[in-house]
């Protein structure tokens, strides 16, 4: 499903309802896929930002009640719904975006997926491309490996790309071993903060132990069964849900984090880092992730250190990688190329 952006800034006046913070500033972000599993609970979170003036939640179907339930929120934004292709560009103009799509089922890979994804992307950020090309682009849907580099070429052909604002989101991977890695050396949460790099399907998901912050030693035996459970946590959540569809809560929180990243440094926070699957020439693929500096343009720095000093494990993991990454970016770049 979808996602969210922003874009236009606006200096807020002080509202009259019960708000805990005084907005510094407005943006308007959009959700496309609004009424899924992931948009619903993404729209509330984005809801309670004091960063958001506007929330548009834009799905093919069913958006209107979200909206009427969100908008009885007493936060500052104003919630606004579109339905349907007619409505998609009212919904974009002056925003930033996150395309729609469907989620896997048991047994499925998120490869699986292309088919219908590939082109529901490609609709979509055709449509941010004509309303909101300035927008910051958050790519969720499925395969994200392939959708990122589709949309990067949708963006080409319209003439407005800039590699600066298109980002896959893998934050719900270093959500994962944030909380995977603090359970299991009894970290207090909040402190740790494991790099997560690669793509965000299977063995590209390579969380980087060695550099968690604080510093945490792990024997082999720890490395091997916590690399293995984060790039495997998506199908432990697809397996659990039996059928009703893949990880959407803590999807929604990590969207909501990279979204709220994002407003700060839209805002003039200088100090904003997240990991994202973006245009990188950190290895010699065109598309990884990696931890990334946000700033006012959208990505002002990747952050190459972190890929220095590997372990071997890791090294080797990186290495072996590759191949089905670059097999994923290349599917989706000639996908977009055969519709061009
Ligand atoms: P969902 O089926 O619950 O919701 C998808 C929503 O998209 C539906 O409301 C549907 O009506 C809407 N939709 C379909 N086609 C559309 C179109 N052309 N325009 C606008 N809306 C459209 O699915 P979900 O659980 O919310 O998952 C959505 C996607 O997110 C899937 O591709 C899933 O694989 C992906 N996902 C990514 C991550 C990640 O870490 N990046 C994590 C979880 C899920
Ligand atoms: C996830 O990591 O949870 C998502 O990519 C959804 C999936 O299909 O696993």
């Amino acid at each position: 499903a979808l996602h969210a952006s922003f874009a236009s800034k606006a200096q807020k006046e002080s509202q009259n309802f019960n708000y805990r913070f005084q907005p510094q500033a407005s943006y308007k972000v959009a959700v496309l896929g609004a009424a899924g599993g992931i948009g619903q609970p993404l729209a509330l979170l984005i809801k309670m930002s004091p960063l958001v003036s506007d929330l548009h939640l834009y799905d093919i179907a069913n958006v209107k009640g979200v909206a009427a339930d969100l908008s009885h929120c007493n936060t500052p934004s104003q919630v606004r719904d579109f339905t349907g292709a007619s409505e998609l560009g009212n919904c974009l103009k002056g925003v930033d975006v996150v395309p729609a799509g469907v989620p896997r089922k048991p047994g499925m890979t998120r490869d699986d997926l292309f088919n219908i994804n590939a082109g529901i992307v490609r609709d979509l950020v055709s449509a941010v491309a004509d309303n909101c090309p300035g927008a910051f682009i958050q790519i969720i849907s499925n395969p994200v490996n392939s959708t990122v580099p589709i949309a990067a070429e949708v963006l080409k052909q319209k003439g407005v790309y800039d590699p600066k604002k298109l980002f896959g989101v893998t934050t719900l991977d270093v959500v994962r071993a944030n909380t995977f890695v603090a359970q299991r050396k009894n970290l207090k949460l909040i402190d740790v903060d494991v790099p997560v790099v690669g793509g965000h399907a299977g063995i590209t998901i390579l969380p980087l132990l060695s550099k968690t912050r604080p510093s945490a030693s792990f024997t082999d035996e720890e490395i091997e069964e916590l690399t293995v459970r984060i790039q495997n946590a998506g199908t432990e959540v697809v397996e659990a849900k039996a059928g009703a569809g893949s990880a959407t809560l803590s999807m929604a929180y990590a969207a909501a984090r990279f979204v709220e990243s994002s407003l700060r440094a839209l805002d003039g926070d200088g100090d904003v880092y997240e990991c994202a699957y973006v245009q990188s020439d950190l290895t010699d693929l065109p598309y990884f992730a990696s931890r990334v500096k946000l700033g006012r343009k959208g990505v002002e720095a990747l952050i190459p250190s972190d890929l220095q000093g590997l372990t071997d494990y890791e090294q080797k993991a990186l290495e072996a990688l590759k191949p089905e990454l670059k097999a994923s970016i290349e599917k989706g770049v000639a996908f977009a190329q055969k519709q061009a």
